[in-house]
């Protein structure tokens, strides 16, 4: 296995895995597709990849039926459920495969009258949207800027904010303002790399707190109120300035999160959160699939089916 563009993907013959204690095994039939894959693929992750033999299987989402229940799990689920999962990938451990063994804490039901290709789209995004929003710590009534707001993360972010009484400002290109708005967003600037002059055009003072799923980093930490808040996506921590609190989001650490899981799942269910499928493709199409979300300007997610 070598890294490398679309044409490295390929199928391979993975031992039979089992359950252990306190996980499930699923027959996972959907997995989407993340910029991390393309950044897995190609190489950009390498040396977190160090120290695990190849090949090296990506994805982060996951959503089929469970086939087996190892011993003392207590989270309700069992053979036959429907269920979706977040993965974190390591060496073989990825959510582009067929049979995937998972923490039962990571693993939900279903959102009722979704397709597997649909609920795998929630878990990662879901999560990580839930985790800025948590690091930023605002309150109903303050405001919080998006940038790419039109993205998965993005639009999670919008509904979420939404759903906790939060005034939400999103950038968008003329193409994607009615999406964003109909995503729930108050107000919407176009977006680019001086989008923090338009966002402070609008509030003066900057915003209270600002999500940057465009990992604009520096370029749009003017909008941001002296004393707010600023989460990114890609490890930018932002140099110390007018007590701006900066944050990083990393959803690995919210693996495992049960609860906020299973929120996400009312959620969608009971229409807070949208799931956006933009396009399915068989195992065999996966490099199709990379190089169309390399394209740019995918809307919804890609999914991958098993
Ligand atoms: N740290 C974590 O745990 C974590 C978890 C999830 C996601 N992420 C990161 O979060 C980011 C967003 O993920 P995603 O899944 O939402 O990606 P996505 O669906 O591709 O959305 C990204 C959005 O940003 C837009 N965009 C790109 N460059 C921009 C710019 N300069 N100004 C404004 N908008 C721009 C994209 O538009 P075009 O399509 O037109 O380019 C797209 O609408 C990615 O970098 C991803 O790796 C991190």
């Amino acid at each position: 296995m070598k890294y490398g563009g679309p044409e490295v993907l390929a199928i391979y013959d993975l031992p039979e895995i089992h359950a252990g204690p306190g996980q499930l095994r699923i027959r996972n039939h959907a997995a989407t597709v993340n910029p991390t894959d393309i950044m897995s693929r190609s190489g950009m992750l390498s040396d977190q990849q160090k120290g695990t033999p190849p090949p090296f299987v990506p994805g982060m989402e996951a959503a089929g039926v469970v086939d087996e229940v190892g011993e003392g799990v207590t989270t309700g689920v069992h053979v036959g459920d429907s269920v979706l999962g977040l993965v974190i990938p390591r060496g073989t451990h990825g959510a582009y495969r067929e049979q995937i063994v998972l923490n039962a804490h990571s693993v939900v039901r279903l959102p009722a009258g979704k397709t597997f290709a649909e609920a795998c789209t929630l878990p990662m995004n879901g999560l990580t949207a839930r985790m800025s929003l948590d690091l930023l710590n605002l309150s109903p009534g303050q405001t919080i800027a998006v940038t790419g707001a039109a993205g998965a993360y993005g639009g999670y972010v919008i509904q979420l904010a939404k759903a906790e009484g939060l005034r939400v400002i999103a950038d968008a290109s003329e193409k994607d303002e009615a999406l964003v708005k109909s995503l729930g967003a108050d107000l919407v600037v176009r977006r680019g790399n001086d989008v923090a002059a338009r966002i402070r055009a609008l509030f003066p003072d900057g915003v209270d707190g600002l999500a940057d799923g465009a990992v604009l980093n520096e370029l749009v930490i003017p909008a941001v109120r002296d004393g707010g808040a600023f989460t990114s996506v890609r490890g930018f921590q932002g140099e110390p300035q007018r007590g701006i609190k900066f944050s990083r989001t990393f959803v690995m650490n919210y693996d495992g999160k049960l609860d906020e899981l299973e929120r996400l799942r009312r959620q969608v269910e009971n229409g807070t959160l949208t799931l956006r499928l933009a396009g399915t493709y068989p195992k065999e199409q996966a490099a199709a699939a990379h190089k169309r979300l390399e394209a740019g300007g995918t809307r919804g997610r890609l999914v991958i089916e098993f």
